[in-house]
């Protein structure tokens, strides 16, 4: 497995299980016990995604250290533009059962986003939160906030796939030191199935014994970015983690970005309606 030193200091696993969309309860929580025993060692949810105690709860019965787990969860859009960030930050803890995140993210640009971040920087000053971050920001965004932020993000979490590579904002984010952690790295739910079945992936995958999505995330791997794929299968979640004994050629990495659309399968930070 390997680790991502962020701008602050920390280290993040650079694969991680993500739970959009798994359900509260028992699938969250047979997800994360399934992921922890592969190895992952990196959970990403979110207020918005209603299951942040089945996560909690997965994480306690697995006994596993909870120093050597990662949990991101983020703020969402509602309390930034109401001004509760500092709020939904301790129900998430209360939530989670923890006494910190390891990173917290703003979830989306909504509007208030700048004083959203002054209770983030105070919510690390105080220990409840060890990172903090950004999700969704293009730069001017991520500008705006700094006119009077004082900590620059450790991580901007946006879309990224083959289907929609995002080059520009990885390169400028990584210009200014801000890690990159991908969302839908498979190409989201609605997606994933078709780009699973892309010919060039499966020849890929093929020459290395590996399938089309273990391609796929090892080109996000040798992106430097961090990826964090949800699935709520058993099979999946051990496959999309056994992605360290085999290295793309640079042809290959590029023959996978030349599926580039340029389309995206979530919503663009600059027209979100939610
Ligand atoms: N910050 C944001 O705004 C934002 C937005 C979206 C997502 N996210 C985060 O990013 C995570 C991942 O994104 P995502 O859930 O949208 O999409 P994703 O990880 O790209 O794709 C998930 C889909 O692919 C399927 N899948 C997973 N592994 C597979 C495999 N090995 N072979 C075939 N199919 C496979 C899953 O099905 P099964 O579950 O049925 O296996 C699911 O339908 C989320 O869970 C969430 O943590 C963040």
């Amino acid at each position: 497995m390997q680790n991502i030193k962020l701008n602050d200091g920390t280290v993040i696993p650079q694969v991680g299980l993500g739970v959009f969309r798994a359900r509260d309860g028992e699938q969250t929580e047979q997800s994360v016990l399934w992921a922890l025993e592969a190895g992952y060692r990196h959970i990403d949810t979110a207020k918005a995604y209603r299951n942040e105690a089945s996560v909690g709860s997965a994480i306690r019965k697995s006994g596993i250290p909870r120093e050597e787990i990662f949990i991101t969860t983020k703020v969402w859009n509602e309390d930034v533009r109401q001004g509760t960030t500092r709020r939904a930050c301790l129900e998430s803890l209360r939530k989670l059962g923890t006494d910190y995140i390891d990173l917290y993210l703003i979830h989306w640009p909504a509007e208030g986003y700048e004083l959203a971040w002054k209770d983030m920087e105070r919510l690390r000053e105080e220990g409840h939160v060890r990172s903090i971050g950004v999700s969704n920001f293009h730069m001017h965004h991520i500008d705006t906030m700094m006119i009077k932020g004082k900590v620059l993000p450790s991580v901007d979490q946006i879309e990224a796939h083959p289907y929609f590579t995002n080059q520009k904002l990885i390169d400028d984010l990584k210009e200014r030191g801000i890690a990159v952690e991908v969302w839908s790295p498979l190409a989201g739910g609605n997606h994933a199935a078709e780009l699973l079945a892309e010919p060039a992936l499966l020849e890929i995958g093929a020459k290395y014994g590996k399938t089309a999505a273990q391609v796929v995330l090892r080109w996000h791997l040798q992106r430097d970015t961090i990826v964090i794929p949800k699935s709520v299968h058993q099979d999946r979640i051990i496959e999309n983690f056994d992605l360290f004994d085999f290295e793309l050629r640079d042809e290959e990495m590029q023959q996978i970005s030349g599926l580039n659309r340029n389309t995206r399968v979530g919503a663009d930070p600059e027209t979100f309606d939610f």
